[in-house]
């Protein structure tokens, strides 16, 4: 009985050789030559060619096949076949076929199409199989990293998106109406909080989405994204880019080892990932001025680097490269001032290879109160919502520190792609909230 038939998953059909199994997915694709239907099938596991023979099937079931459409959904009951001609190794031999919905015309056909009609349609371009690969990193490099800090005793702590004032900069905070007579805003970091978690549990980390409302199109920059920030208490600059960099080898180590195949679906050249180990070089921001002036791209003392610079001093490394101690005055005001020089940050960014830009902002945290309280000030933020931060300080404050990953840039870097917008489900951009 066909009814009988195991349902089976594409990507574990490799234990039902010679066995009758039903695959429920959607038609990708076919081609037909008079005796035979290559029907492309897929389920979200994985994709798979089953083969409908003229004499195998019912004649009315086989004409039909010929005109099902593609993305028309579909039972498809049949003998799993070992296949050296196919990518996973396996076809489908086809005895029965259950139409669910005859998919109507479907807006995207193998032919290419232009980047503002895919995102116009990014709800059906997940389907492709390129889209498919990079979701799967993307689970996975999330994954990998919740892993990372729950082994090593990091506690989460989840830190609100409502909140009163800004953590990263005024200038780019989403404002919303909260209820009547307050304002709130998008949070645009958990660190703050962080740091306040930090000091009940020790070790901690938040992971959610974070919201900029900067005016930047460029194809490192989203408006929500989504980043992993761990707060370590009694931890200092140098003992953040240890954790950094352990992590981030991790996290490349385990994309390597469980999303091999999808990396070759995108092409990436993996030997480029096998060779992200430690240790990542460390310099300084006065040495990064220098590479920048030897590249004749010089910035002026006291600015901050954007993408184009970061990609000049990453073409100098394999790896990802630490820039430590940036000047203050282009940094949060939270950074802690260095002892040895005042007028810079014990502030870190990663910058990761191959052009992909700042990966991770972090460093250590200003725990003397005075300091604070000036910087505060300096930056015009409002005392009042910060008393709770300065509590911080105020009852057994130690130095600590911290950073953020960006999930999005990280999966691109990984993944060897171009823009974000390919690396999240649904894309928020400058100028695009939809679908
Ligand atoms: O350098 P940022 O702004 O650092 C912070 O928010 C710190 N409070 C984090 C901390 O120390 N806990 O952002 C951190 C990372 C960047 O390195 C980048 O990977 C990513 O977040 N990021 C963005 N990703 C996509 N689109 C944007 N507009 C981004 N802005 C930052
Ligand atoms: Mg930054």
């Amino acid at each position: 009985m066909i009814e009988n038939y195991p349902h089976v998953y594409i990507d574990e059909i490799g234990k039902y050789e010679n066995q009758d199994v039903c695959l429920k997915g959607w038609l990708f694709n076919k081609r037909s030559s008079g005796k035979l239907h290559f029907l492309q099938v897929r389920d979200g596991t994985g994709f798979i060619q089953a083969v409908a023979f003229k004499g195998d099937i019912d004649p009315e079931l086989f004409t039909e096949l010929k005109h099902l459409s593609q993305e028309s959904s579909l039972m498809v009951y049949g003998t799993v076949k070992k296949d050296e001609r196919s990518p996973i190794g396996f076809e489908l031999s086809i005895k029965n076929v259950k139409i669910l919905n005859q998919a109507e015309e479907y807006p995207i056909t193998p032919k290419e199409h232009g980047v503002a009609f895919l995102m116009d349609n990014r709800h059906l371009w997940l389907r492709s199989k390129r889209q498919h690969a990079i979701l799967r990193i993307r689970a996975e490099v999330i994954r990998a990293s919740r892993n990372y800090f729950d082994d090593r005793g990091f506690i989460l702590c989840d830190t609100p998106i409502f909140t009163p004032s800004a953590c990263e900069g005024t200038t780019n905070l989403f404002e919303v109406n909260y209820f009547e007579d307050r304002k709130a805003y998008l949070t645009q970091s958990g660190q703050l909080y962080s740091e306040a978690t930090c000091a009940a549990l020790g070790k901690v980390y938040c992971f959610g989405p974070t919201f900029r409302a900067e005016k930047s199109k460029t194809r490192r920059h989203l408006t929500e994204f989504w980043m992993i920030e761990p707060e370590v208490a009694y931890m200092d600059l140098e003992g953040d880019m240890d954790l950094a960099e352990d992590f981030v080898v991790e996290v490349v180590k385990q994309v390597v080892k469980n999303r091999r195949p999808e990396l070759e679906v995108l092409e990436r050249d993996i030997s480029k990932l096998e060779a992200i180990q430690k240790p990542f070089p460390r310099i300084t921001y006065d040495e990064a001025i220098e590479i920048l002036n030897k590249a004749g791209k010089p910035v002026e003392w006291g600015e901050d680097f954007g993408g184009d610079e970061e990609t000049v001093i990453s073409e100098n490394f394999d790896r990802p490269v630490f820039i430590h101690r940036y000047p203050m005055q282009c940094k949060a005001f939270y950074m802690k001032q260095d002892p040895e020089n005042a007028k810079l940050a014990l502030c870190v960014d990663m910058i990761g290879p191959e052009g992909y830009g700042e990966l991770i902002g972090g460093g250590q945290r200003e725990d003397n109160m005075e300091l604070l309280i000036s910087r505060i000030e300096e930056h015009n933020l409002p005392m009042d919502n910060f008393q709770w931060y300065l509590d911080v300080r105020r009852y057994g404050s130690v130095p600590h520190a911290g950073f953020g990953l960006g999930i999005e840039r990280t999966v691109g870097w990984i993944c060897g792609i171009h823009h974000v917008r390919e690396t999240i489900p649904f894309p928020r951009l400058l100028d695009r909230v939809t679908p």
